[in-house]
């Protein structure tokens, strides 16, 4: 199979490409990144080297460079990584999310559809593959889950660029056909996360003796699950999804913001013992805008269907991902430079 990997650079791309090519090592795999301050060619070295990808440093909006890989490289499967990811930064700035995640995808779509469709008639074995989140979904109260059939109602300008760029996949395989699918997945963690987000960016922090800045109450709620359970159910989708499904993927792990700035710093300080890490970094700041208060999954479609469930528990997961952090210093300090840090330090780091 020739399968086209977008965002391969990112956190999410990087962990899947290293997955995928363990377990399909007759796959040709070709992947796509713009480099943006999130995407970090260091995290594809080891494949690049190898031989394991072929990479192409390209913008999933320029059509006629997508058209020229597809071509190329005959590419049967696309699995769309590629997205500006950060609430905070669509908030200050919505319009590379509307850019990338909704034409960036629909250029990737236009191009699928003049490679694979003939006559109305698609092969059986293409796959438009969207990776999406639960954020499209909104927030919950202190009750219920997110399921497959709960209306969109996404909130922040990058929940709703998702939102958008989902429902025109879903256009392609209502209107002509494309066999494709959607996976709506919880919040991620493990390793080569950009420090930006919360588990990472409290572990740098912390080790810095700098501030852990919580936004309002911190009692804001997310389902939490490691990369490599996330990789596992794209895998399944891909091998034996039923096309035009939408599948949630979570990890019915749920955790207030403060509780998981509790525990990181109860694990630093036991692996590191610097008791300079402690709670008396905790800083409340002003809420982020529109902030969704719970997310929660219900993947109960994905386990009765394709017999995925998560395998690595908080406990385990969390240990290891801050052991990855500790061991890497020298990949965080080199992914936070340029463009991320003169947005860090503008928008959180005044002091
Ligand atoms: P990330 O920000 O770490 O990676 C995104 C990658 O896309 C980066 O390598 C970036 O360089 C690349 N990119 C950005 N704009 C591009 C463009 N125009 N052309 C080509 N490449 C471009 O994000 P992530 O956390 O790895 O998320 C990957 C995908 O998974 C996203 O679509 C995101 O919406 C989705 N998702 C993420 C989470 C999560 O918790 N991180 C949860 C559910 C879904
Ligand atoms: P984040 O990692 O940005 O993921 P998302 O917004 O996609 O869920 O944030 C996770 C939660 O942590 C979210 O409720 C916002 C909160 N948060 C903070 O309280 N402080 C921070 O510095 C960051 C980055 C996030």
């Amino acid at each position: 199979m020739n399968i086209l990997i977008t965002g391969v650079a990112g956190f999410i791309g990087s962990n899947f490409l290293k997955f995928y090519r363990e377990k399909n090592k007759n796959d040709l795999i070709i992947g796509v990144d713009a480099l943006t301050y999130a995407g970090n060619i260091i995290n594809l070295e080891k494949e690049i080297e190898n031989g394991d990808i072929i990479f192409y440093k390209a913008d999933i909006r320029d059509r006629d460079k997508v058209e020229e890989i597809f071509y190329k490289h005959n590419v049967e499967v696309v699995v769309n990584f590629a997205a500006e990811s950060h609430v905070d930064r669509s908030i200050h700035n919505p319009q590379i999310f509307l850019e990338t995640n909704v034409l960036g995808t629909h250029t990737l779509l236009e191009v699928a559809r003049k490679k694979w469709c003939c006559n109305g008639k698609w092969d059986e074995d293409k796959l438009f593959l969207q990776i999406s989140t639960d954020e499209v979904y909104g927030s919950l109260g202190p009750q219920g889950y997110f399921t497959e059939e709960t209306p969109l109602d996404p909130h922040s300008p990058y929940a709703a660029s998702k939102a958008a760029a989902d429902l025109i996949v879903k256009s392609y395989s209502d209107t002509y056909g494309m066999p494709v699918n959607i996976t709506r997945c919880s919040n991620n963690y493990g390793p080569y996360q950009f420090p930006e987000k919360l588990i990472p960016l409290m572990i740098w922090n912390a080790l810095n003796h700098k501030e852990l800045p919580i936004y309002g109450d911190g009692r804001q709620i997310r389902d939490w699950l490691h990369v490599r359970d996330h990789c596992e159910a794209i895998e399944l989708v891909i091998k034996r999804g039923k096309r035009g499904e939408v599948y949630n993927i979570g990890g019915n792990n749920e955790w207030k913001n403060i509780e998981i700035v509790k525990k990181l710093i109860k694990i630093l300080r036991q692996k590191t013992g610097d008791y300079g890490i402690g709670e008396h970094l905790i800083k409340h700041v002003p809420d982020r805008l529109g902030h969704d208060r719970r997310y929660a999954i219900d993947a109960s479609k994905i386990r009765k269907e394709l017999g995925w469930e998560p395998k690595i528990n908080f406990e385990q997961g969390i240990n290891i991902t801050v052991e990855w952090y500790l061991q890497n210093i020298d990949w965080v300090k080199s992914v936070i430079t340029g463009e991320y840090l003169e947005f860090y330090n503008k928008n959180y780091n005044k002091k």
